[in-house]
């Protein structure tokens, strides 16, 4: 079965062409990084007209690197939602418009659903079942997952997502849009130990998580030490990783406990952190338990989640036209 993936719920036009027996055969990312830098963040109507324009080209592009045609293909799958309504419709067009044409089933996929299936295309991958922790811009979820579409909400953040915490105090910093590669870059020059930020919820008892406290505490961090000078900048985002990634690993090591799993994975851009994976797998190593990450290729928004789980999801499919878009939508 070969499948077309197309994922274009904010910022990223992501393509991809699954094959169930050959696994990845191409995939395709244009961010809009750049476009939006100049605003601060993403607009939404400039990034709905520029999904228009790369969905096609990126399309054209995989199946010429996988060596396919458009009719070889068995089902067109799409992120559906949770997103930005014009971004998401978008992406709901084009493969609706495919899957019309070429009279083959359109799948409409959950993006966290994407994510969280991310990390089963890596070598080797996770068996089923499985703790996952969700950490992207938009959410921070940990998710007990037993099978395809067996997932429970454990405990999620009840403010900032991990993500959005980063790029607010990066932007705090004065780092740009979006800051948390930056800040993480930075954090690995500073001193975490000269500044302590708090870790909310650490013990609140459940595995929710809350961020928003620790992105005050870099506000009232940066206001003492105006002027702000490199060395200190660097400590501020040293002791921000620190204390995120501390509460990340421990609400994860909470939730393997809760669940008597042994097996965690990591899911969405806050999963290419390196200080994170590095705190993960100590902790995982320990106590020897497994963790899985996506190809770091695939950590952010990515079209080969999409197909991915579009194919996983194929067998469910039929004819019918799923032609919608849900800028709201729970997974669990
Ligand atoms: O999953 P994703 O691409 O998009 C959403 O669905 O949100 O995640 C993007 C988020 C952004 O907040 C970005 O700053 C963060 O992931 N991110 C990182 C790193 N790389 C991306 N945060 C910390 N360290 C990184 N290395
Ligand atoms: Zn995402």
């Amino acid at each position: 079965m070969l499948v077309l993936g197309i994922e274009s719920s904010c910022d990223e036009t992501g393509v991809a062409l699954y094959h169930s027996v050959d696994g990845l055969l191409a995939h395709r990312i244009h961010s809009q990084i750049a476009m939006h830098t100049e605003y601060g963040g993403v607009v939404p109507e400039l990034a709905s007209r520029d999904h228009i324009r790369r969905a096609l080209p990126l399309t054209e592009a995989c199946l010429a690197e996988a060596g396919r045609r458009l009719n070889e293909l068995d089902a067109i799958a799409y992120t559906q939602g949770p997103g930005l309504a014009g971004a998401l419709l978008v992406g709901a067009s084009v493969a609706n418009a495919l899957g019309f044409a070429l009279q083959k089933p359109v799948i409409g996929v959950h993006h966290l659903e994407g994510h969280l299936l991310s990390p089963l295309l890596a070598d080797p991958p996770p068996t089923f079942p499985f703790v996952a922790l969700l950490v992207s811009g938009g959410h921070t979820q940990l998710m007990a997952v037993r099978g395809i579409g067996e997932y429970q909400l454990l405990g999620e953040t009840v403010d900032d997502a991990a993500g959005e915490a980063f790029d607010k105090s990066a932007k705090l910093l004065g780092l740009g849009y979006p800051g948390g590669p930056a800040l993480s870059r930075l954090a690995d020059a500073g001193d975490p130990k000269r500044f302590t930020l708090p870790r909310p919820m650490l013990h609140s008892g459940d595995l929710d998580l809350s961020f928003s406290g620790l992105k005050t505490a870099v506000l009232n961090l940066v206001r003492q030490q105006t002027p702000l000078d490199d060395a200190t900048r660097a400590d501020i985002c040293a002791a921000f990783q620190e204390a995120i990634v501390d509460v990340l690993t421990r609400k994860c090591l909470a939730a393997l406990k809760q669940t008597g799993m042994q097996r965690l994975v990591i899911a969405g851009g806050v999963g290419a952190n390196r200080q994170l994976r590095a705190a993960l797998d100590d902790a995982t190593a320990k106590r020897r338990m497994q963790v899985f990450y996506p190809p770091l290729s695939l950590c952010t928004d990515n079209g080969a989640m999409i197909a991915f789980a579009g194919a996983m999801r194929l067998k469910e499919a039929r004819h019918e036209y799923s032609y919608c878009a849900k800028p709201r939508w729970p997974l669990a």
